[in-house]
C-alpha cells in the first residue's frame, strides 16, 4: 500500500518534471514562469498528437483549445465603442474612440491581424480584445480586428483573401468617412501569422491597379514570411524553444496549404522544394542577408532538391506548391516589389525560428530604400506579445506592447 503512494506519487513527480524541464537559455526573464506556461503547450501538442493518432480529433481541433480558453466577447466600455461587423462578407470587431464633444478631427486607423500559424487565434481573445482597446485609446485610432477563416478547414488562399477584401472594403473613400478615418494614416499590422498577411497585403495592395488610399505604415511583430528554407539558423538553434517549436512551425506551414501528411514530412526534412521554387532560393538566402554574428555558427547551404516522376518533389503537388507563392511567403518578391513599399516596424526575438525570417526581411527592404525601423529583442521569445494578462503576463509583453504603439504614435 505504502509502497504503491510511493511508485505513483514518484511516477507523476516524474510526469510533471518531463513535462516542465527544457532547456530554456538563461538570459530569458522569469524563466520559471515560461517552464510553466509552456508546459501546458506542450502537454495540449501531446494530447493533439494522440487523438489524431487515434482518430478523435485532427491535431489542430485540440491545439484550438487555447484559442477557446481565451475567448472573451468583446463589449464597449467608458473610452471605446466596439462593433462586430461585416466587410464584404469577412467578419470584423471593430474598435472605435467614443466621440468627444466638437471633436471633428480625422483619425488613424490600424488594420490587425491575429497571429496563430493560419490555424489557430481569434481577434476575440483577451490579448488582442486589450491590445485594440489600447491602441484606440493612446493612438485616438479606429482599430479594425479581422476574424479571417482558418485553415485547416480553409486553406491557402481563404486567409489571405480574407484579409485583402476587408482591407480593399475598408480603404474606400465613403467607408473611411463613414468611420472619420484619415485616408492618409492608415497602418496594417499583425503578429506571427498575422505579420505574415499584413506584409502580403501591403506588397499586394500597393501594385492592385485603381487602388487609391495606400497604407502608411505597416508593423510587422515577429512575422513568418517564407516556406522556402525552414532550416535557417534561427530555426536550427531555437527549435525546442517554448510556444512555437520548430515541428509546431512545420506545422501551421504545411496546414496552410494542405491537410496532406506528405508536405509536412517533406518540410521538416527541409526536402520540399521543387525545381520552380528552388529558383527562389535566392531571396531567403540567409548567408547573404544575415549579420555575421548569425551565421558565423552555421554553415549554409542550399535546401536540397528532390525530384520525383512529375519533376516535382515528391508527393507535393497540387495546392502544396503554393508555398512559393509571395502571398504565403512575402519574401520571394524581387527589390523592384520592395522599393514602394510603406515604411515598417518590424519586431524579431533572439529565441524565435521566425528570427531571421524578420531580419532578412529587414535587410532586404533596407537595400531596396524602404524606411526599416528594426526591434530586437534579445532575452525575446515567440508570442510575447499575448502574454500580458495574468497569470501569464510577462514584463517583456509589457515592453513591447509600449514600443510597438509608441512607434504607431510617432510614425502613423
Ligand atoms: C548564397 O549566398 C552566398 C554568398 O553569400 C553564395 O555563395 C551562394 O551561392 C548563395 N546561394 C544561393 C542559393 O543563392
Ligand atoms: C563549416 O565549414 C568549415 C569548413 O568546411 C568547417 O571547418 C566548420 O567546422 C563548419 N562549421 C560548422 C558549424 O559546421
Amino acid at each position: 500500500m505504502r509502497l504503491g503512494n510511493i511508485i505513483v506519487f514518484v511516477a507523476l513527480c516524474s510526469f510533471t518534471a518531463y513535462y516542465i524541464y527544457e532547456p530554456i537559455p538563461e538570459e530569458i526573464e522569469e524563466r520559471w514562469k515560461l517552464m510553466l506556461t509552456n508546459s501546458f503547450f506542450r502537454g495540449l501538442s501531446h494530447l493533439a498528437d494522440f487523438s489524431e493518432l487515434v482518430g478523435l480529433t485532427d491535431y489542430m481541433g485540440v491545439m484550438y483549445f487555447i484559442t477557446l480558453a481565451e475567448k472573451v466577447v468583446p463589449v464597449s466600455d467608458e473610452n471605446v465603442k466596439v462593433t462586430e461587423e461585416k466587410f464584404d462578407g469577412v467578419e470584423v470587431v471593430v474598435y472605435q474612440p467614443k466621440q468627444r464633444g466638437g471633436d471633428t478631427e480625422l483619425r488613424r486607423a490600424v488594420i490587425y491581424l491575429h497571429g496563430g500559424g493560419w490555424c489557430l487565434g481569434s481577434s476575440r481573445m483577451g490579448p488582442y480584445d486589450l491590445l485594440a482597446r489600447k491602441m484606440v485609446t493612446d493612438l485616438n485610432a479606429v482599430v479594425l480586428s479581422v476574424e479571417y477563416r482558418l485553415a485547416p478547414a480553409h486553406h491557402f488562399p481563404v486567409p489571405y483573401e480574407d484579409v485583402y477584401s476587408v482591407v480593399k472594403h475598408f480603404l474606400q473613400k465613403g467607408v473611411l468617412d463613414q468611420y472619420s478615418v484619415d485616408p492618409g494614416r492608415i497602418a496594417v499590422s499583425g503578429d506571427s501569422a498575422g505579420g505574415n498577411l499584413a506584409a502580403a497585403v501591403s506588397q499586394q495592395l500597393q501594385k492592385d491597379p485603381g487602388q487609391q488610399v495606400q497604407f502608411k505604415a505597416q508593423a510587422l511583430l515577429y512575422p513568418v514570411l517564407q516556406a522556402l528554407d525552414l532550416n535557417t539558423p534561427s530555426y536550427q538553434q531555437n527549435q525546442d524553444m517554448p510556444i512555437l517549436p520548430r515541428t509546431l512551425m512545420v506545422r501551421f506551414w504545411s496546414e496552410y496549404f494542405t491537410s496532406d501528411k506528405a508536405l509536412f514530412r517533406a518540410m521538416m526534412a527541409n526536402t520540399h522544394n521543387n525545381p520552380e521554387s528552388s529558383s527562389l532560393l535566392k531571396f531567403v538566402n540567409w548567408s547573404a542577408f544575415l549579420p555575421e554574428t548569425y551565421h558565423r555558427k552555421y554553415n549554409y547551404s542550399a535546401p536540397a532538391v528532390v525530384q520525383g516522376v512529375a519533376g516535382q518533389a515528391v508527393g507535393i503537388d497540387g495546392p502544396a506548391q503554393s508555398f512559393a507563392d509571395p502571398r504565403a511567403s512575402p519574401l520571394l518578391v524581387p527589390d523592384t516589389a520592395l522599393r514602394s513599399l510603406p515604411k515598417a516596424y518590424i519586431l524579431t526575438c533572439e529565441y524565435d525560428v521566425l528570427r531571421d525570417d524578420g531580419i532578412m526581411y529587414v535587410t532586404r527592404l533596407r537595400a531596396a530604400g524602404v524606411e526599416v525601423t528594426h526591434e530586437h529583442y534579445d532575452t525575446g521569445f515567440h508570442g510575447a506579445l499575448m502574454f500580458t494578462v495574468w497569470p501569464t503576463d510577462f514584463l517583456i509583453g509589457r515592453r513591447m506592447t509600449h514600443n510597438y504603439v509608441e512607434w504607431l504614435k510617432e510614425n502613423l
